[in-house]
């Protein structure tokens, strides 16, 4: 690959209902730290890939400007970002039509997302579920970004959208598309269930008590880490004493995600301890992380004509940027624009 692109950030989030520790730790708090870097930075509230599920018309109103109320609270900065809600860019479905003609069948339903949620309901699931990476491929070639922060969950997505801009870049003979890097970094890209170690904590799990919410108080968010689920056995002093021990270990994991220290240097203060020593502590934790960024959410959901008016203004720079990309596209495709 010889031609070189601009260096750009995308990364997308879900206003699906309800924010995890999982969706801060893995996702949210990282995207901050590439503002004021060479590379340019655009979130999005990716309200289209939302609906490929049944969404309340009120209730995705109101999720998605708390997925920017969210973006914002981690720090993101809409006049060093461009943040905007999906939608309002109309490009992204453009593209993704014409990316829906470029990726196989095969390859949608190979995903294990789309097995997992389709299961064995997929004929009765809707059509855009199945086509929902080749948006996402559109999302993020749209703005031929060549790095993508995400947690673990979303990589067989991000290869994908390799996939899809290799084989358009073969078919037509051009070298348009990059091929983007995932960003899949830190000590928290799968975050656990606090019920069982062997799940992803979700915002789709039943169980409230499996997940923090951005949305809990300190209280709720202590009596989650008290009840999670444990061993009886106590702490070894190295991760190496955790490898069978999934619960466990997503609590060490959550810790070293909270603190920025790694899980090796915080398990000798624990050694030899049960959970009633370590439960305590990781709930004073996270509670001391956790609460200003709820209390920010709160404070910025207070003005939601404020948040509609930034995302209005981000999807007008985020479009001056699809626009030519999308054209770009199309020409290469053989279509006819006669202005
Ligand atoms: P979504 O909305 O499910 O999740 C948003 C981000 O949070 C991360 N994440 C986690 N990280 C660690 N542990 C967990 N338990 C956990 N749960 C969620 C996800 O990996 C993700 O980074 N398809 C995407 C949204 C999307 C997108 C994009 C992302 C659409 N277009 C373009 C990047 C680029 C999704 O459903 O994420």
């Amino acid at each position: 690959m010889s031609a070189t692109f601009k260096p750009r950030v995308f990364s997308g989030i879900q206003p699906s209902g309800g924010l995890t520790l999982g969706n801060y730790l893995g996702a949210l708090r990282r995207f901050a730290g590439f503002q004021g870097t060479d590379r340019e930075t655009i979130y999005c509230v990716v309200d289209l890939h939302a609906i490929t599920v049944w969404q309340d018309p009120e209730k995705l109103r109101h999720n998605t400007r708390e997925v920017a109320a969210a973006f914002m609270a981690s720090g993101v900065d809409p006049r060093q970002s461009i943040l905007f809600n999906q939608s309002q860019v109309a490009q992204h479905a453009e593209l993704a039509w014409l990316f829906n003609c470029v990726a196989r069948l095969g390859w949608m339903e190979r995903m294990t997302q789309f097995k997992d949620k389709g299961g064995a309901n997929a004929e009765r699931v809707s059509l855009g579920l199945l086509a929902y990476p080749s948006l996402m491929a559109a999302d993020i070639l749209a703005y031929h970004a060549t790095h993508v922060p995400v947690g673990e969950d979303q990589k067989q997505h991000l290869e994908l959208t390799r996939d899809v801009a290799a084989k358009f870049n073969h078919d037509y003979g051009t070298e348009f598309f990059p091929i983007t890097e995932p960003l899949i970094e830190g000590t928290a890209t799968r975050v656990m269930s606090l019920r069982d170690g062997s799940k992803k904590m979700s915002k789709s799990d039943p169980s409230d008590a499996s997940r923090i919410n951005l949305t809990d108080d300190a209280d709720q968010i202590a009596q989650k880490i008290r009840k999670a689920r444990t061993d009886a056995d106590p702490l070894p002093g190295s991760m190496d004493g955790l490898k069978d021990r999934p619960e466990a270990r997503n609590l060490v994991n959550i810790y070293a995600a909270l603190s920025g220290e790694t899980a090796d240097r915080i398990l000798p203060r624990f050694e030899g301890q049960g959970f009633g020593a370590f439960k305590p502590a990781l709930a004073e934790l996270a509670v001391s992380v956790m609460t200003p960024i709820t209390a920010e959410m709160n404070r910025i959901m207070a003005d939601p004509a404020e948040i509609d008016r930034i995302l209005g203004d981000g999807a007008e720079r985020a479009a001056a940027i699809a626009r030519p990309i999308v054209e770009g596209t199309k020409e290469i495709m053989g279509m006819i624009r006669s202005r």
